[in-house]
């Protein structure tokens, strides 16, 4: 796909879909020198709800709107789901047709990434020495990396990112402030279905069991809270409470719970108001994550 037009879209324009780095900082510039406040919604496709809520937001607070659809392959581990991540583009761009948004940056990973890398951004200290982490090596290093990329093709005053992944959203505030990158971050509660599940684009790949049983791991989080909320300041306490929703559900391979400082992700020693309650567990060999803030 090539494209000669790359000139500002009007409101009324469609929305381009742009698979070229260079066309895509072409267009960013021009939106900038002209003054425009850019939002921009980083993500890896196969769009939910959860997705869209950020879409709206910097909808309503920007002059544009640039959403990436991208599988960053640089932040999935060997034994990951890389191959088998949900690929939907032609769903995603129509949802987001719908929304109005003026770019879709959606590049190859030849686009993005050199065949023979030779830099890398490594994450160190207490932002990655616990929750997914450990689990993930060199996760959050990729995930940096390929933001800092997007961030300097895409050009934008603004980055919408979800609690959903709490981990991240410290991770990306940090590289933002230690590079000097020029863009605020701009955090967007979950979004759940009905019955509490944090939607993920990994839902689609629970059995039907599995998706029965999700909605456990909110609930036990819930717990978590609301036996903090009766005045129980030590987190071995609390989190052995939300432990128990879990131990229930034998489909439920719950792989961590801690309970941490939202900005430093530290295990705290007493639980306060802002401490917030994490947990990653598997389901179906589908790995889930959520979050609550007391
Ligand atoms: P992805 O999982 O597609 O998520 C894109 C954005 O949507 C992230 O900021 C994520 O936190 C947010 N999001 C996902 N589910 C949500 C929910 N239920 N409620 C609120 N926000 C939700 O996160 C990534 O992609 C990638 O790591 C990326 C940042 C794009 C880098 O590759």
């Amino acid at each position: 796909m090539s494209f000669q037009d790359d000139s500002p879209p009007a409101l009324e324009n469609p929305m381009k879909i742009i698979p070229s780095i260079p066309t895509m900082q072409r267009l960013s510039r021009k939106w900038k020198s002209a003054g425009k406040k850019i939002g921009f919604v980083p993500t890896m496709g196969a769009l939910h709800q959860g997705h869209l809520e950020l879409v709206k937001t910097s909808r309503r607070e920007n002059d544009v709107t640039v959403v990436s659809i991208f599988v960053n392959p640089t932040q999935f581990g060997p034994q990951e789901d890389f191959k088998k991540y949900p690929r939907t583009l032609d769903q995603d761009c129509s949802l987001l047709r719908r929304e109005k948004v003026q770019a879709v940056f959606s590049p190859s990973d030849h686009e993005m990434y050199a065949a023979d890398p030779n830099i890398k951004i490594h994450i160190t200290g207490s932002l990655v020495s616990g929750l997914c982490a450990p689990f993930r090596p060199g996760h959050f290093d990729g995930v940096a990396l390929v933001v800092v990329k997007l961030l300097n093709i895409v050009m934008p005053t603004h980055l919408y990112l979800g609690q959903k992944d709490a981990q991240q959203v410290a991770v990306l505030k940090r590289t933002i402030s230690e590079l000097n990158l020029e863009v605020v971050p701009v955090v967007c509660p979950i979004v759940r279905e009905r019955d509490g599940l944090a939607m993920s684009s990994r839902n689609k790949l629970l059995s039907m069991e599995g998706r029965r049983t999700a909605p456990a791991l909110f609930k036990a989080l819930m717990e978590g809270k609301r036996v903090a909320r009766t005045g129980e300041k030590n987190p071995g306490n609390v989190l052995a409470e939300a432990k128990k929703v879990l131990s229930k559900e034998k489909k439920i391979k719950l792989q961590y719970l801690e309970a941490v400082d939202p900005s430093t992700l530290t295990p705290v020693s007493k639980i306060k108001k802002g401490t917030m309650l994490a947990l990653a567990a598997y389901l179906d060999n589908v790995r889930l994550i959520d979050n609550i803030v007391i």
